[in-house]
């Protein structure tokens, strides 16, 4: 990795933030990118707490934190000319990232990887936007970045054996364990943890248990660290119903029909944490 120095993240939002906090912290210098000033101003408040509160449990060192706070923060892609890898984060919509990874292509430097974040979008797709398909990969890190341990990563139709052995070894510079997907509707991840809070859904708008109760359930009987609806909060409401919209029309099968539920909260604005409100209220 000695030729990689500079990390270039698309997106301030929760996993751009969270991205570029670990990609600080573990010594590479880091700019965050997002076209929305109050973005940026967010995600530079969240890095501040959560590095102030890694370093005072000894998770992060001194150098750590300083590498942190001299994140570059920008609104445009003039600087990208200058990073070494770039990593998507921006929202969770085909046409945006589209768009983005066309912009990418034509300013980031010949030969950079190009990696995105995705949830669900097909990682052959995204690539096929740019002129360096070999180059271009899924990195998908998981909510809260700085704490979780897994970043799942998904090589496209094109993607090379170089770029494949490139990004591991950047999970591993990151402190993060790489498992490898297929590029299949929603990965591994996705395929399996959002039917699951989708059935949680379905079970509280048929009455099967209160939402208390079907977290309680879930953590007390399971030791799932959240229940599902927490969890779902957590995740964003729009996100999983996005993930399920994928997952029915991409595998057409029955199963995978989100909950009429979950469709009524993204309906109504309770998007879970982002929004104050979705299962449950936060302040
Ligand atoms: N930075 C630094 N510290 C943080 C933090 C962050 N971003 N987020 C939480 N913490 C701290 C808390 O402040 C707390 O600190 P104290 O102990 O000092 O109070 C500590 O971490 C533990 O947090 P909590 O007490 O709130 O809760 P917890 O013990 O349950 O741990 C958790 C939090 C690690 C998030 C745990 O609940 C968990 O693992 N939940 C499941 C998360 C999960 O499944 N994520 C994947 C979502 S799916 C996804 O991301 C992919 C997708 O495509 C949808």
């Amino acid at each position: 990795m000695t030729n990689i120095k500079h990390i270039y993240v698309i997106g301030a939002g929760t996993m751009g933030n969270g991205i570029a906090q670990v990609a600080a912290t573990s010594g590479y210098q880091v700019t965050c990118m997002d076209v929305q000033s109050a973005a940026l101003e967010k995600a530079k408040a969240a890095i501040a707490k959560s590095t102030s509160k890694l370093l005072e449990k000894g998770t992060i060192t001194k150098e750590g934190k300083d590498s942190a706070d001299a994140i570059q923060f920008v609104s445009n892609m003039d600087t990208m000319k200058d990073a070494d890898f770039v990593i998507e984060a921006a929202t969770e919509n085909p046409e945006l990232k589209f768009k983005i990874f066309k912009d990418m292509d034509a300013n980031a430097r010949e030969g950079v990887i190009l990696a995105s974040n995705t949830s669900s979008i097909s990682i052959t797709k995204i690539a096929a936007q740019t002129k360096r398909p070999d180059k271009v990969i899924g990195m998908h890190f998981m909510n809260p970045v700085p704490l979780m341990k897994l970043v799942e990563v998904i090589k496209g139709l094109a993607t090379s054996e170089e770029t494949l052995a490139a990004t591991l070894e950047l999970c591993k510079v990151m402190g993060k364990e790489a498992w490898e997907a297929n590029d299949a509707p929603g990965f591994i991840s996705n395929r399996i943890l959002c039917p699951m809070i989708n059935e949680a859904i379905f079970a509280l708008q048929e009455g099967v248990g209160t939402k208390e109760a079907i977290d309680a359930v879930m953590k007390l009987g399971m030791n799932h660290p959240m229940g599902p609806l927490t969890l779902a909060d957590l995740i964003g409401l729009d996100v999983v119903l996005f993930i399920m919209e994928v997952l029915h029309r991409d595998l057409g099968e029955d199963k995978y029909r989100p909950a009429p539920l979950l469709r009524k909260m993204v309906d109504a604005g309770y998007l879970g944490r982002k929004t104050g409100r979705g299962f449950y209220t936060y302040k």
